[in-house]
């Protein structure tokens, strides 16, 4: 698998970030075979998941739940909580990058699932609204968690590219067009985020708490997100 540490290199000097040597510290077990979201069965889950497209489309339904879900509660964050301008903007543009995430992962789900009925096991998740009430005005805290989703986010497009880049699926082309295209705005999220998380680390031991705290959270989020696929790819593969 590409190191998850040259990836986000790649993203902060194509913004021209720069970050203190914790940061590189904190990122450093994201190159471990055991961070799921970087590892190679992910990679073969997802390679199998884009073989049956209709499995493909129930991944992209939830991609484009939680895009927009995510759009909604950084959307509130910036305006109820955030004083900064600067960080304001760019969290109100960050938020209109992921509904627009929203729309094209809708987009290409329905392509993939051609004229299959829609999925009734998909439920509606959470909205970004409801979140925002429990949220305790800890900015560093969301920006911690904010960041580390982003980098989640790098791998699994990346996989995605690499994987669509060999399809034969004759969505693939322009699907890994679409994901390329998500792909750079998810390396500014990345890169502008890096910048405050970068001076969490610096100043707090907490900081460096939060960062496991949730990248390990990703890792079972990842755990689930193979439950899934799996569940999917063994019902929708039955019978055929
Ligand atoms: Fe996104
Ligand atoms: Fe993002």
């Amino acid at each position: 698998m590409p190191s998850m540490t040259s990836q986000v290199r790649h993203a902060l000097e194509r913004h021209d970030i720069a970050v203190c040597d914790g940061y590189w510290n904190a990122l450093r077990g994201l190159d471990d075979e055991s961070y799921l979201p970087n590892s190679q069965l992910m990679h073969d889950i997802n390679a199998a998941m884009f073989s049956q497209p209709r499995v493909a489309a129930l991944r992209f339904e939830r991609h484009s739940q939680h895009e927009a879900s995510g759009s909604r509660f950084i959307e509130a964050v910036a305006r109820r909580f955030v004083d900064d301008a600067n960080l304001q903007a760019q969290l109100l543009n960050h938020a209109d990058d992921e509904a627009r995430h929203c729309r094209m992962f809708a987009a290409l789900a329905a392509r993939f699932a051609g004229d299959a009925p829609r999925n009734e096991t998909i439920h509606p998740v959470e909205t970004g609204e409801d979140n925002i009430e429990l949220f305790n005005g800890d900015l560093a805290n969301f920006l911690i968690s904010t960041h580390t989703a982003e980098v989640r986010n790098l791998t699994i497009l990346t996989q995605y590219g690499r994987i669509l880049a060999a399809s034969q699926h004759l969505e693939g082309d322009r699907a890994r067009q679409v994901i390329d295209r998500i792909h750079e705005d998810e390396m500014r999220h990345v890169a502008y985020t890096a910048a405050y998380v970068s001076r969490e680390l610096e100043r707090s031991a907490k900081a460096h708490e939060l960062f496991s705290v949730y990248t390990d959270s990703y890792v079972r989020d990842a755990w689930a997100e193979v439950s899934a696929i799996s569940g999917n790819l063994a019902r929708l593969t039955r019978g055929q």
